[in-house]
């Protein structure tokens, strides 16, 4: 039970320093949506900014994007979203309570089934759903028939009845990149193989939500739509789950606690012909291991859909926009020449390219690099709690305090944190014993702390504090903007 108590005490740490709040809490709160307080901003930030470094910054052949939530109706027909992007549900008879059937348990003697996080196409059925309980209220066999449920969230869109469409809020980013495809390639240089990156907020109206921010409807992806050429996916499918592997490593995520899982056939999503899972050992659940981030090759299969889709427009318009009275266009013959194909212009040809996306949840990395980052410790009888952030991922990467609030030692330390503010997030603390400061320090995960003191005066120097040794060194304030450079990886 050790593990359960430590996500209890994340929990509780989020809430009393500010990382992590219950949404609209004054009115009680709204099931699965948070927000993030001043430190959790921070963090998040600092997640999203990391992994836009090394996907987009740090490479040649990757361009950003950034699009809208809403997009034209159509998109989610193509992409097969509208008619494929459902859980299967069951009701209970005896309470209503809705659940997926892929969650349900057998009776009380079974053990755990494999959960999935990711959402199958829906299927035929072939479900026993005779000796599953209810999760709710315990009755066993009383489902009703499984049916199809959309995780997409729809709302109204525009005043006048002539133009009012029903409208959907995304469930990927991806969508939006691929129908970007021709855009980029038409404004940069970009040549395949190269990869399009989004950070965006996604909708998911989850049947069962989970454990604080792991799974809620409203959530932050990271994706890339790597496009290469038919045949070289495999080789990129690789390429990727290592790099994506090794970014949480040099986050800082110990190795014991991240693993793949590649997905079986019945699992993939529709658009899938291979897909492998990073793993983050979470401390909820059964059996722990949870997704982080997707890997997935999603072959030609979204560019060559919304060649579909634009073909289609002239039937929705006559259909009223009623999306479920519309079939997508059949597929044309010289599919592989059409407007979102690409020309090599070295190998003279033309295709429609593959695609490898890794797909990462913002949020859900956060609360992994919290969980990872959480210590305990005994100093002096007493207990330290910290959070061992890797320097670029914490809030606060330097707080500045003076030692006492006398002999100018305040003057000194406002003048350094003003200069210094000016390349890192800092926090100046002049309240309270430097004990106490230095934990509260701790406990957000700051990882150093300089302090002016009597010896300032006479030479100049601070000391620096390390957070996880609690070693103090000293510095001289000429070399302190450096010198702390260095530390922070920065
Ligand atoms: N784009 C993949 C996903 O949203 O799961």
């Amino acid at each position: 039970m050790a593990k359960i108590t430590k996500l209890d005490d994340i929990v509780a740490l989020c809430k009393r320093r500010g990382f992590i709040f219950q949404s609209s809490e004054i009115y009680g709160g709204l099931a699965s949506c948070y927000d993030y307080g001043p430190l959790g901003v921070e963090l998040k930030n600092n997640v999203k900014r990391a992994w836009w470094k090394a996907v987009v910054q740090m490479r040649d052949d990757v361009v950003g994007l950034d699009c809208s939530i809403l997009m034209h109706p159509l998109v989610w027909k193509a992409s097969g979203h509208a008619d494929k992007f459902a859980d299967l549900v069951c009701e209970c008879r005896k309470c209503n309570t809705r659940s997926r059937v892929d969650h349900l348990k057998d009776g009380p003697d079974a053990g755990p089934v494999a959960e999935h996080t990711s959402h199958v196409s829906v299927g035929a059925g072939g479900w026993d759903l005779s000796k599953k309980v209810c999760p709710a209220c315990g009755a066993v066999g009383q489902f009703t028939e499984p049916m199809a449920f959309n995780l997409m969230f729809q709302t109204q869109m525009g005043a006048n009845v002539e133009d009012a469409m029903t409208v959907f809020l995304r469930p990927e980013t991806a969508q939006g990149i691929f129908v970007n495809f021709r855009n980029v390639l038409d404004t940069t240089r970009v040549k395949i193989p190269f990869g399009i990156a989004q950070i965006g907020k996604s909708f998911r109206n989850e049947v069962t939500t989970k454990a604080f921010i792991f799974r809620t409807r409203e959530f932050e992806q990271a994706e890339l739509e790597f496009f290469c050429e038919p045949g070289t996916d495999e080789q990129w499918f690789e390429h990727w789950r290592h790099e994506r592997f090794n970014w949480y490593l040099r986050l800082g995520i110990r190795k014991e606690n991240l693993r793949f899982r590649e997905h079986s056939k019945d699992e993939l999503a529709h658009y899938a012909k291979a897909c492998v899972d990073i793993e983050y050992r979470f401390p909820f659940g059964s059996g722990d291991w949870q997704e982080l981030e997707g890997i997935a090759n999603r072959t030609d299969y979204d560019l060559r859909q919304h060649q579909r889709g634009m073909k289609t427009i002239n039937a929705w318009i006559e259909s009223g926009k009623d999306l479920s009275k519309v079939t997508l266009a059949p597929e044309a013959e010289d599919y592989q020449s059409g407007p979102l194909s690409y020309f090599d212009d070295q190998k003279r040809c033309r295709y429609i390219p593959y695609v490898i996306e890794p797909s990462a949840g913002i949020d859900r990395s956060t609360l992994a690099f919290l969980v990872d980052a959480y210590d305990e410790e005994e100093v002096r009888g007493e207990t330290r709690n910290l959070l061992r952030f890797h320097p670029p991922l914490a809030p606060i990467k330097v707080a500045v305090f003076p030692l006492v609030n006398r002999e100018g030692m305040p003057d000194i330390a406002r003048n350094i944190y003003d200069d210094l503010k000016r390349y890192f997030n800092c926090f100046y603390d002049d309240k309270g014993a430097i004990g106490r400061r230095y934990r509260r320090q701790d406990e957000a995960g700051t990882p150093l702390c300089v302090t002016v003191d009597g010896q300032t005066l006479q030479d100049q120097t601070v000391t620096v504090r390390d957070r996880d040794s609690m070693e103090q060194v000293r510095v001289s304030t000429s070399q302190l903007k450096d010198y702390l450079r260095d530390r922070l990886e920065l």
